[in-house]
């Protein structure tokens, strides 16, 4: 059983005020930490170094995640910032593949394979998020478009599956409210289950599934009582530390 997982996505939100507060309020809930639920949270990249600081100087349980990592480790890649210089500044997790990327930054499948096999050659563990559109919903392509995406990153020799988390985002629930009910959710989870089962049965027993779009604090329990979901990837919700907290304990 993999251990329960919910990260927050701060997408391009903050300050160095706002992250101040944010952290705060969460800390103060969070505390120790959890016994079972392991707790990230992914700031934009330019305040990596103030949340870095701030977990240290508060001894707090939450880990660091970064949004993207380059698919290079050094070199000529004006803008990039490689997994290697996020990891030293304690980032744990690297979230790769999200659709607002594949869309805006026109990231396909083979670069998001790269990224993830970048982010694990680094010592991160590669959160690969996965979705697909309404429109291929609404054609009944929802399972294939999913295995796809998956498949591409499967197949890449050095991907280590012992250090990735997948992330269900339906693109369609991203930011808009409406949430995939249980059963559309878990239908997707399952099939992921499935077919990491049938690269390594051992490693997709330890994956964790990770459900996005539009979890918040009034569906998550629902969410997370089915099988194969075993935890969140939090956008809005993660801004608002209540919520994103009540999340952290609907999934304990
Ligand atoms: O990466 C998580 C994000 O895509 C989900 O966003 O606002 O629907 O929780 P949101």
């Amino acid at each position: 059983m993999p251990r329960k997982l919910v990260v927050g996505n701060w997408k391009m939100n903050g300050s160095l005020a706002a992250n101040e507060a944010l952290l705060g309020a969460i800390h103060a809930q969070l505390g120790a930490g959890s016994a079972a639920v392991s707790v990230a949270v992914a700031p934009p990249l330019v305040y990596v170094p103030q949340v870095s600081q701030w977990l240290a100087a508060h001894g707090s349980a939450l880990a660091l995640a970064v949004q993207d990592v380059s698919n290079q480790s050094v070199g000529a890649y004006t803008g990039d910032v490689a997994a290697v210089m996020a990891a030293e500044f304690g980032v744990t997790y690297a979230i790769v593949g999200h659709s607002e990327r594949r869309k805006y930054q026109a990231e396909d499948d083979a670069r998001i394979a790269q990224k993830a096999v970048a982010a694990q050659a680094a010592g991160l563990t590669a959160i690969v998020c996965l979705g697909e559109t309404l429109e291929q919903r609404d054609a009944g392509a929802a399972l294939q478009v999913v295995h796809a995406q998956l498949a591409a990153v499967l197949k890449h020799v050095d991907l280590d599956l012992t250090r990735l988390v997948v992330a269900y985002e339906p693109v369609w629930a991203i930011g808009t409210g409406r949430t995939a009910t249980p059963e559309q959710a878990q239908e997707i989870h399952a099939a992921i289950r499935a077919q990491l089962r049938a690269q390594s049965p051992q490693a997709a027993e330890q994956t964790p599934l990770l459900y996005g779009g539009s979890m918040n604090a009034g569906n998550a329990a629902e969410l997370l009582a089915q099988a194969d979901i075993d935890g969140g990837l939090i956008g809005g919700a993660a801004l608002k530390a209540p919520d994103f907290m009540a999340i952290v304990q609907a999934a304990e």
